[in-house]
């Protein structure tokens, strides 16, 4: 299969919709930015403009270029409209199943028969969305991270029934937009990235209730003992409670070992504390764009993150075991999804194979078999 990319639709003008538009508008991508309603398209390229004007303000873009960026991105609300002529549709709607259902049967209704299909679902089964689908040999997985602006790393999932040709697309389409692909090789709960951070919003949820913690102590110990480029409960406030809630129940529905739920994420969706984009989450924000917490190297002295480690390690080392990805790979979408500064199995041998393992049994012993240590990390030395 040989297709020329040229003009792109994306679904959904949220925070990973928006982004998306941007760097393929960025690579040049002709652009169509869809949503069911304009005032979400205004707020949505009202964002584009702030993240160019930055990337302006910090010389990596002229004026000039940002605008004819800008300029490139076309927001529509009608899906007709929208899809006319698109050779890849990249569907970033909310995370819900029965919403994807019901908007790819929209989508089949209009868009021709040479458009390719792709979504950024971070945690839905690709097989069971391409048999939604009239082409489900064209429909792959393009896991994008947030901010898409940012986040060099993209991961590639093909399903069951993606050909190979749509595999290559998806790799090239990646580089040209100035990503790096990582394939994941298996359609497993939570892919690679997702896999090792969801369940750890949970683990740090745990460590505040089981070691009297505080979130600035273990955000601290996360950013400057684990190498983190943020507090791991400032990264879900980023991400937003609403994304963490819906991939926990997904991930839970799919494999119950894969994730301990805490009750306090579903707390802060019920109780709409979406995070920093509505102002509080975890913690309370001023509502600016962007905006970040003040984590210290003293408090981060004042706390052993070993057991958040070990749950990052634990789960990186199931998709190793799995042939999910190789240990090389997942230290780049590590690095690349989430900016880890360090490798995290460098981390896990200063603090200690033996210790990490121990850690996962005495957890496993008190809270049962999520701990488990996995084959590959009790057979790890470094
Ligand atoms: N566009 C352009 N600029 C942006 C931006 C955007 N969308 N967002 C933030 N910026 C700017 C900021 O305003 C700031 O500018 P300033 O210096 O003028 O204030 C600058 O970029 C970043 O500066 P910082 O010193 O705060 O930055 P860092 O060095 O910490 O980098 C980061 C920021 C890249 C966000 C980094 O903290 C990071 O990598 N964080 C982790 C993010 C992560 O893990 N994402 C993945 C989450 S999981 C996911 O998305 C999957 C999903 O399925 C759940």
């Amino acid at each position: 299969m040989s297709v020329s990319i040229t003009k792109i639709t994306v679904l959904g003008s949220g925070v990973m919709g928006h982004g998306i538009a941007q760097v393929s508008a960025m690579a040049g991508y002709q652009v169509t930015l869809r949503d069911i309603e304009q005032s979400f398209l205004d707020r949505a390229m009202e964002k584009v403009r702030w993240s160019l004007n930055k990337m302006v303000e910090k010389q990596k873009l002229s004026q000039a270029q940002a605008d004819e960026i800008f300029s490139r991105i076309t927001p529509v609300v009608d899906l007709k409209q929208a899809l006319a002529g698109a050779d890849l549709l990249i569907e970033a709607v909310p995370e819900d199943m029965n919403l994807k259902k019901k908007v790819y049967a929209e989508v089949d209704g209009v868009s021709e028969q040479k458009t390719l299909y792709a979504s950024n679902t971070s945690t839905l089964p690709i097989t069971e969305m391409a048999a939604l689908t009239n082409r489900p040999d064209r429909f792959i997985g393009l896991h994008f991270f947030n901010p898409p602006q940012l986040m060099p790393l993209v991961e590639v999932i093909p399903g069951n029934s993606t050909n190979a040709g749509m595999v290559d697309m998806a790799m090239n389409f990646i580089r040209k937009v100035g990503k790096q692909p990582v394939l994941c090789k298996k359609d497993v709960a939570g892919f690679i990235v997702n896999r090792v951070f969801i369940p750890l919003v949970h683990e740090a949820a745990y460590c505040m209730d089981r070691d009297n913690a505080t979130m600035t102590q273990i955000d601290s110990a996360v950013k400057f003992r684990m190498s983190f480029p943020m507090g791991i409960f400032e990264l879900a406030d980023y991400t937003g409670l609403d994304v963490i809630h819906k991939a926990t129940v997904e991930m839970h529905s799919r494999d119950k070992k894969v994730i301990l739920p805490h009750p306090k994420v579903k707390q802060l969706f019920e109780e709409k504390s979406l995070g920093q984009k509505i102002g509080k989450g975890f913690y309370e924000y001023k509502g600016e764009k962007y905006e970040r917490i003040n984590l210290t190297e003293q408090e981060a002295a004042t706390y052993d993150p070993i057991k958040l480690l070990a749950v990052a390690a634990n789960n990186a080392a199931w998709l190793i075991t799995k042939g999910v990805c190789s240990k090389e790979e997942l230290e780049k979408a590590l690095k690349l999804g989430m900016g880890l500064k360090k490798e995290l199995f460098v981390t896990v041998q200063e603090f200690g194979p033996q210790n990490v393992v121990r850690t996962l049994n005495e957890l496993a012993a008190k809270y049962g078999q999520f701990y488990e240590p996995d084959p590959y990390l009790v057979n790890y030395r470094g």
